[in-house]
This record gives C-alpha cells, structure tokens and sequence, in this order.
C-alpha cells in the first residue's frame, strides 16, 4: 500500500499521519473465509517457490491462524522480533507520509478484503496482497532493516526530485523481486508471493526475462502495473541487497540516470548479467489477441 494521486490531506476520522482504526470486530464471517481462502490457495502454491524466509515468517508470526489478522496482535509479535508495526490506513496515502512510516518501522496496510469476485484481481491493494504479501518478510532483521533504509532514502529522494526512480527499486524488489537461494530461483516480491498466477509465470514462464538485479538498471526500468512483468531482477541475498541500497550514494545515480534514457520493460542490455533471456511470447500474444487480456491477472501494488 502506499502513494499515488492521493488525498492531500488524511480523510475525516484518520489520524494527522493517515492511520485509522483497523476496527477488527467489524469484519464479517465471509470477509474471515475470503481471507481463509486466499491464504490456504497462495500457501499450497508457493511451497517450494517462495524464499524460505518467506515461510518462517508466516510461522513466527502465526499467520496460519484462520481469520483476518488482528493487528494488534500481529504487531506485538511481529514487533518482539524487528521493531515493526503494522497499522491500517484507509487507502493511498501521500509519498512523503508513506516513506516517513517506513523510516519509523510502520508498515500502513489497506483493512478492506477483496470480494469472491474479485479473488484473482483487484487494482488496489487489499488486506491480502498489503499483509499476506509485505508483513512475512518483516520478521526478517535484514529485510526489515532494508525497508527501513528505503523509507529513509524515500525521503531524500523527494528533496532530489527522484522519487520516480526510487519506486521503480521498490517495484522491483519489494513488489516484484526474485532471490537465488542455494542456486535455485525463489519468489519473495510481494506482488508476487500475493498473486495465484503471477506466482507460477514469474518462476516458470519462459516469456519473462529474469536478469541479475543491478541498482542504476531497475531504476532505469519502466514498470507494467495492470499485467505480469516482463522483466523480473534477481537478488543474490537479502544481505546483499541492504548492504548495496546503504552503501551506494544515490544522489549521483540519480544525476546519472537524468542523462540516459529510460528502458523499456523488455530491454537487454549488453552488460545485463541475464539469468534467463526471456522470449516475451506471452506478451506477444497480448499483442496479437488483445482479449485474452480482458482478466489482467495480477495485483496492484506499490
Ligand atoms: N543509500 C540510499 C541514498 O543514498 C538510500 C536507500 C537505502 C535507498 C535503501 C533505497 C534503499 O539515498
Ligand atoms: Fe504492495
């Protein structure tokens, strides 16, 4: 959940800092089944996909009790381990308001569920896709330090007139990223992890390309928001990822970035570290059939 063509100011009954009241006991018993429906689907699909510290943090938080999660409680056990909190806000919020949470460990969700309707796409991002698909990876102390760190760097890009470039990393990690782990591909992007079919096309779909993750190249990268991407960026570690968005001064990346042309979503480029060249067929045939498009099947994010 976050930015985007948002309220300048938070709506009546949210708080200066746009959270609200996620109000538990409101949910209804079929709103508890959608989620029971969701969870049990996306956690049969990703066992032997998803990164590992996706699973363990499903399990030190509870996640796998049945019901939409409290937030008070996943947020007590979830703050014993990194520090983060996790509060509802009632739907985009500001940038600036967004990345000051992230540098303050508070991660704001959406509280609303999807509809039966809407199980295998929705626009905006919903309890499911905001807990489900962000709060695992936030048991993880790098993890969680990295969305710490992206918060903060967040801020400084507005100063910097970049922030264009800063959520274009954002995409392509914490929404869309793969990691190689013990030398096999894994999943733990949230718009990933959170989505049926965009689980099993970003792992095993020969169309996308899956190109060894570079800082300057995904903040080159334009993004697809309504379709599966073409073009997903693979992690070597969560260490490794922290340790390269800290160290690496972004300032002159982005002073950089404003003398070379954006990517398109399909681009290779020479010195790429391709990981798989992908033959963008399932693209294509959006192209050729546009109607096969008329279910676009992955989640809203960012
Ligand atoms: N090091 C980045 C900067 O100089 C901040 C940052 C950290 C950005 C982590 C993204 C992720 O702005
Ligand atoms: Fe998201």
């Amino acid at each position: 959940m976050s930015n985007a063509k948002a309220l300048p100011v938070p709506p009546s009954g949210a708080a200066a800092d746009w959270t609200i009241p996620q109000d538990w006991r409101r949910y209804t018993p079929a709103e508890h089944a959608m989620w029971d429906t969701l969870f049990e689907r996306q956690s049969k699909m990703l066992a032997g996909r998803v990164s590992p510290t996706f699973l363990q943090g499903l399990d030190v938080l509870r996640m796998s009790k049945p019901g939409i999660p409290d937030f008070d409680e996943l947020s007590e056990r979830l703050h014993k381990l990194t520090g983060w909190t996790v509060v509802a806000v009632p739907g985009l919020v500001p940038d600036e308001d967004f990345f000051r949470h992230l540098a303050n460990r508070t991660f704001v969700a959406g509280r609303f569920i999807r509809t039966p309707e809407q199980t295998d796409y929705l626009k905006e991002p919903d309890i499911f896709h905001d807990v489900f698909g962000h709060v695992p990876l936030l048991a993880n102390p790098v993890f969680a330090d990295y969305m710490q760190a992206y918060g903060e760097g967040g801020l400084r890009s507005l100063g910097l007139g970049a922030i264009h470039r800063l959520a274009r990393l954002y995409w392509y990690t914490v929404e869309f990223g793969l990691i190689r782990e013990d030398g096999d591909l894994r999943l733990y992007g949230a718009g990933i992890v959170s989505s049926y079919g965009e689980s099993i096309f970003a792992l095993d779909d020969p169309s996308p390309h899956r190109i060894r993750l570079d800082l300057k190249r995904a903040m080159r990268t334009r993004y697809e928001i309504d379709d599966y991407q073409r073009t997903y960026f693979v992690i070597d570690s969560y260490e490794d990822l922290l340790r390269q968005t800290l160290e690496t001064d972004f300032a002159p990346l982005y002073a950089e970035l404003n003398a070379c042309a954006d990517l398109p979503v399909d681009a290779i480029l020479p010195e790429d570290d391709v990981i798989t060249r992908g033959t963008q067929a399932y693209a294509g045939a959006m192209v050729a059939a546009p109607k096969i498009k008329s279910a676009p099947p992955i989640e809203a994010h960012l």
